[in-house]
């Protein structure tokens, strides 16, 4: 009989649920998007946002065991989002969690959202070999971990300021291309020359592997004020096309100066921005010239979604890492710390 585990993920501006068979299977996986109601405010606002999860969460959990063929008698286990990410919206995840929990009499799983992220990628490979590298790029994050097997998470570096997917996001704002902004920037750039214009791009120090996306959003801000100074009408294609492709570069780059230092089995993307066509093209190609496999999950999979928490859960559930009912959130839960660590910082 399979392990049916209910995932539920509410940390940003998607309400989502999912039930995953076995950590592998995905029996259905519903995501209520708030891009609409978000999109006039040009972002997510924190206090709109959980009053959305609240009112979307049961509908949605209602239809991910619908279309999954299943009751709440059927569930093995809950699986809950319970950082990083806004707190109130995490709350309401949470506490839905706790309750179905405790009437269904089933264990709680407090899932950290970067290793939801990481475990996208066994949804599409469930059997990797370790250690593989790890990029996880979203709106809040670039991390780049060394990933040993479940639970074992090394961070190698991170950003030193804006997270990639931020820098999307406002570049996209700066060029009226709307929220948000990483699908925005990839369709305006699939029209643009990325090699139009020149945009700085950082490495930082030798031998490091964090990021810096600051500098160049500063870049792509102080090209604009210029050409509009002078009169000269923007190209935004080609600034869309040279920014995406200085981003995807540095990112690119510093995941395989990594691969050459610690030899991994494969490679992993993860977070929104994997959903990126290009980022996932260049890596793929990078990767192929050094016979390096790559995993990359379907973009649906790369934007925040409940599948992703259940197949986490799923191996937090056979470890039988489960949480107490006093589970709270913590909006700035950390992942790995650059050390060996098995702990989620949820379940203790
Ligand atoms: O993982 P995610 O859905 O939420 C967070 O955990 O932050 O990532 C959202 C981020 C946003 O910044 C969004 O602009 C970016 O992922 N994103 C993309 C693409 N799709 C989403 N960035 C670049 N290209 C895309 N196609
Ligand atoms: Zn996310």
């Amino acid at each position: 009989m399979s392990t049916l585990i209910l995932g539920i993920e509410t940390s940003c501006d998607e309400t989502s649920a999912a039930v995953v068979a076995d950590g592998e299977e995905i029996c259905s996986n519903v995501i209520a998007s708030q891009i609409d109601l978000h999109r006039k405010f040009g972002g997510v606002v924190p206090e709109v946002a959980s009053r959305r999860h609240l009112e979307a969460l049961n509908p949605v959990i209602g239809e991910a065991l619908e279309k999954a063929g299943i009751g709440f008698k059927d569930l093995h286990a809950v699986a809950v989002t319970c950082g990083p990410g806004l707190l109130g919206s995490l709350l309401v995840g949470l506490m839905t969690a706790k309750a179905l929990a405790y009437t269904l009499n089933i264990p709680l799983i407090g899932i950290n959202h970067l290793e939801a992220h990481i475990c996208a990628n066994l949804l599409v490979d469930p059997a990797p070999g370790f250690p593989v590298l790890c990029l996880v790029v979203s709106g809040g994050h670039t991390d780049l971990f060394l990933i040993n097997g479940f639970g074992h998470y090394r961070l190698l570096g991170r950003t030193r300021d804006d997270a990639a997917g931020e820098a999307f996001d406002k570049v996209a704002r700066v060029l009226g291309l709307g929220y948000p902004g990483g699908p925005a920037i990839q369709k305006t750039a699939a029209q643009g020359d990325p090699n139009a214009i020149e945009f700085p791009r950082a490495y930082l120090e030798e031998g490091t592997y964090d990021f810096s996306f600051s500098g160049l959003k500063t870049a792509v801000i102080n090209y604009l004020e210029r050409e509009r100074q002078k009169g000269r009408k923007i190209n935004e294609a080609d600034v869309a096309a040279a920014f995406q492709q200085a981003v995807t570069g540095v990112l690119v780059d510093k995941i395989m100066a990594a691969a050459e230092t610690y030899q991994p089995a494969g490679i992993w993307l993860a977070g929104g921005v994997a959903a990126n066509a290009a980022l996932r093209k260049e890596l793929q190609c990078r990767a192929a010239e050094r016979d390096i496999p790559v995993t990359i999950p379907p973009p649906v999979l790369c934007t925040d979604n409940a599948a992703m928490v259940a197949c986490a859960g799923y191996y937090h559930y056979l470890k039988q890492d489960f949480a107490p009912l006093t589970l709270n959130a913590v909006a700035n839960l950390p992942l790995g710390e650059g050390q060996e660590t098995g702990l989620t910082g949820c379940n203790q």
